[in-house]
């Protein structure tokens, strides 16, 4: 059984006019190994954060399977979705899409809010993953008065609260200086790993992408292994 596996996407998109189909992705067959990171890497605009948003349910493929514990997406509604994704999966972004008026903390404990823990729970598990990852001392900030680094290290504490199964993180150090970015880089593989988390990770820097298990390139709508 996989966390995620694709089998046989494909994801068009309409031009603004509505007309001509734009062919994206092509037949794309990936499997996402438990306790393993991935990498996709390939140049801008080839598609991988449309890969990213269909393996971690966000986007549906145009035809195409996607399985979550064997479980298919596209079989279920909207709110089971969301479920699946409340309690199996994490994500971080290129721009932390953190909610402006919640502290730190806050932000870290809302996935476990809405998944019915207790609050105390919730607290606990979000002090542990923010003393983790280095922001004992940040917790009653708001996001504008975090740096991006501090920003991105929270999304990883929010992405990480609900033990997930996968954490999907797109592009997560695209927006931060090279110090900055092999620190949040550091320490996204550090509790991956000590966490024991599968991982997909989109990134367009190939050196990040190599401390990945397997690293697929994403070109001419399909993917080719290039490490494993
Ligand atoms: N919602 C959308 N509607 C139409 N075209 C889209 C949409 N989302 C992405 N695209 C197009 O799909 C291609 C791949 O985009 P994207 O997945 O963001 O690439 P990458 O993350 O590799 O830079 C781009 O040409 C982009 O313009
Ligand atoms: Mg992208």
């Amino acid at each position: 059984m996989y966390p995620i596996e694709l089998k046989q996407v494909t994801k068009s998109f309409k031009n603004a006019s509505g007309e001509g189909d734009l062919l994206i992705l092509n037949s794309i067959d990936l499997c996402l190994l438990p306790g393993k990171s991935t990498a996709i890497i390939g140049k801008s605009g080839t598609g991988k954060s449309t890969l990213l948003q269909i393996a971690g349910g966000l986007d549906a493929p145009t035809s195409g399977t996607v399985l979550c514990n064997e479980t298919d997406l596209g079989s279920l509604s909207d709110s089971k979705k969301s479920l699946i994704r409340n309690r199996n999966m994490g994500f971080v972004f290129q721009n932390n899409m953190l909610l402006e008026d919640f502290t730190a903390l806050e932000n870290v404990m809302i996935p476990a809010m809405i998944g019915g823990s207790s609050k105390k729970q919730c607290a606990d598990r979000a002090l542990q993953l923010l003393d983790k990852l280095g922001l004992s001392d940040r917790l009653d900030h708001l996001p504008g008065q975090l740096s991006g680094g501090e920003k991105q290290r929270v999304a990883i504490c929010r992405a990480l609260m609900n033990n997930p199964d996968v954490v999907f993180a797109d592009e997560p150090t695209g927006s931060l200086d090279e110090e900055n970015a092999r620190e949040v880089e550091n320490m996204l593989f550090d509790i991956v790993s000590s966490e024991k988390r599968t991982l997909l990770l989109v990134t367009h820097n190939i050196d990040f992408a190599n401390r990945c298990d397997m690293v697929y390139r994403l070109r001419n709508r399909t993917l080719t292994l290039e490490k494993s």
